[in-house]
């Protein structure tokens, strides 16, 4: 997974290409690389890639005294194929082409070893590389040509930029991996991620699988997988730059948390009928079909399998429907029946296992379901239907506004299953739209208890292991926590179900492991936090106002406003955010960006 740029243009281009790939860095982040037409030489290029930041290698471009000219592409990486080294780098380069690619090439070994036996010789380790050989043997003046043909023998996903100084155009392609393109005044550009241009322009196309554009400074040519020529669809962004960057916050962790009542909101707005009791979804789905399902499969990685968690407990009391939750690389498609809705959930629409699940799932003729943040990503153009989170860009790579948007999604999604199914009566259902629309407040308020969080984390930064105990609605969340805690501030952290502790777990418990008990539904968690009381652990509670009875027993509580217990996850949920972002702070890593991750995983 990686971050691709290209800019056509009257300026120069290397500084907007490093501009516009420090803005994709979340993609990956282990190594960089430019390659821009050359001023000195015509039709030859200069390329400056290495491992590591893309800010480090800015420094030696300008060293060098920015060379190049008014074209060029750039490229940020998240190493797959090859570590991160300097020749494993994009851009790769046969001759004078130039190509940066974002995405797998499945066939590589066998396309490496025909070009071997022609004599090319290779340079690097990466799949990559073998499409730059492909372009540079099919070229002879159509460089849009070329790409078609080399594009036609390769398996797998690409989106990809290819720069030939001898070429008039850049060509960009995609298939399977996302990029966008934006018309500028004199200048095209063209990035894997609308932020990383939005400072240039604001007229972007989002291209579609199978298509190819010829980038000129002045036009855009459009072609479709047949190679004839598409109409541009331009679409004018109307968020800011600002959106896409810290505004004032340290990190965009932090920012992000505090998007949330805005991001609850924004997933709210214009769907809630409070009048009808209902929901306006575009799910793709009759209410005669919705009655006949018998079953939902959910398929999602990492947090948003954490949201698929948190609507197991919502539809079955929602809308009386069983719920199976899986990790979608470990997704097992003949399980699934007639009647059964598959939904995806995926922030970023691009992640490589859940993709392939729906795939999957579709070849068993079932309805499916997206719920992403991204508009226009891959998995919008899978499933039958989108819901999407309205949370805008989030950059940090740990998930929390686009969480948050997730299991407010799927309480919208509860109460429209549960209505077409004459499972919640209209009064019912009224009820629930009513108290969603205060769940912004309330976010609100947990965000106002951040100096008492604060002063936890920091309390308890330097421990060896942390625990979360949640049960029912909070048992999602309890795992949420632990994945934040390990994810930015690298500390062991285990999310447990109440009632599981006794059956294993309670042997690590001792006076050196916190325990975090999210308590803000049901009594049945105080007796587990006496159980680790008792082992000598420190118990944080996050309970609901005025609840004396975990006072009793927890050894520091915060209280979060009261609510239905499926809201109260959503609370506890924020809570466990700042906690994991306030200890990362405290031991001062690199929180945007954790070791050895990534913000979307597009391998399996
Ligand atoms: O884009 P997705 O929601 O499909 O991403 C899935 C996971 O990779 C993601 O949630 C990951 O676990 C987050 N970094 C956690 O904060």
């Amino acid at each position: 997974m990686c971050g691709i740029v290209a800019y056509i243009g009257s300026e120069k281009a290397g500084p907007i290409l490093f501009d516009t790939l420090k803005r994709l860095e979340y993609r990956g982040y282990d190594s960089a690389g430019v390659a821009v037409k050359s001023q000195e030489s015509k039709d030859s290029l200069e390329v400056l890639k290495s491992a590591g930041r893309i800010a480090d290698l800015e420094k030696v471009y300008l060293k060098l005294g920015s060379p190049g000219e008014t074209v060029g592409i750039g490229h940020t990486r998240w190493a797959t194929h090859g570590n991160p080294t300097d020749r494993n780098a994009h851009p790769h380069v046969s001759g004078d082409v130039a190509i940066v690619h974002n995405g797998i090439i499945e066939n590589y070994l066998e396309l490496r070893e025909s070009l071997e036996e022609m004599g090319v010789q290779f340079q690097s380790e990466t799949d990559s590389e073998v499409l730059a050989h492909l372009v540079r043997m099919y070229y002879q003046g159509d460089l849009a040509g070329a790409v078609t043909k080399a594009l036609g023998q390769v398996e797998g996903s690409y989106a990809v930029a290819i720069l030939c100084p001898r070429s008039p155009y850049l060509v960009c392609a995609r298939r399977d991996s996302p990029l966008v393109l934006g018309m500028g005044k004199d200048a095209v550009y063209a990035a894997s991620d609308v932020p990383a241009i939005l400072s240039y322009t604001r007229d972007i196309v989002r291209m579609k699988d199978g298509e190819m554009a010829l980038l000129y400074k002045d036009k855009i040519e459009l072609r479709d997988a047949s190679g004839a020529s598409k109409p541009l669809e331009l679409e004018k962004i109307e968020w800011g730059v600002d959106a896409a960057e810290k505004g004032g916050y340290p990190h965009f962790m932090l920012k992000e948390i505090h998007e949330q009542p805005r991001a609850l909101q924004e997933t709210f707005a214009g769907r809630i009928l409070e009048i009808e009791g209902d929901v306006r979804l575009d799910l793709g789905m009759t209410d005669f079909e919705i009655r006949s399902l018998n079953r939902v499969s959910i398929v999602a990685c990492g947090t948003s399998y954490h949201a698929g968690l948190f609507a197991k407990y919502l539809f079955s009391r929602a809308a009386g429907l069983p719920v199976d939750v899986e990790v979608a690389s470990e997704f097992q498609h003949i399980q699934l029946r007639p009647g059964t809705l598959l939904i995806s959930i995926t922030q970023s629409g691009e992640t490589a296992d859940t993709l392939l699940a729906l795939k999957k799932s579709k070849v068993c003729g079932v309805k499916t379901i997206a719920i992403t943040n991204v508009v226009g990503s891959t998995v919008t153009g899978l499933a039958d239907g989108t819901i999407f989170t309205r949370a805008g860009p989030e950059i940090g790579v740990a998930a929390t506004k686009t969480f948050t948007a997730q299991m407010a999604a799927l309480l919208l999604l509860a109460v429209r299953l549960g209505k077409a199914r004459n499972y919640l009566t209209p009064d019912q259902a009224r009820k629930m739209l009513m108290e969603f629309t205060r769940l912004p407040g309330l976010v609100q308020s947990v965000l106002e208890k951040r100096e008492e969080i604060k002063a936890i984390a920091e309390k308890y930064a330097y421990a060896e292991c942390y625990f979360f105990i949640g049960r029912d609605f909070l048992y999602p969340i309890a795992l949420e926590g632990a994945l934040k805690l390990k994810e930015i501030a690298y500390i062991p952290s285990e999310g447990y179900a109440g009632g599981e502790l006794k059956h294993g777990p309670l042997a690590l418990i001792t006076g050196k492991t916190p325990v975090v008990a999210l308590a803000t539904c049901g009594k049945k968690v105080q007796s587990n936090i006496k159980e680790v009381r008792a082992r000598g652990a420190d118990v944080i509670a996050f309970a609901s106002e005025d609840d004396s009875d975990i006072v009793k027993v927890a050894s520091t509580v915060v209280e979060l406003p009261k609510t239905r217990p499926a809201l109260s996850a959503v609370l506890c949920a924020v809570a466990v955010q700042l906690l994991a972002y306030y200890t990362a702070n405290k031991l001062n890593l690199p929180i945007d960006k954790p070791r050895n991750l990534a913000k979307c995983v597009t391998v399996e």
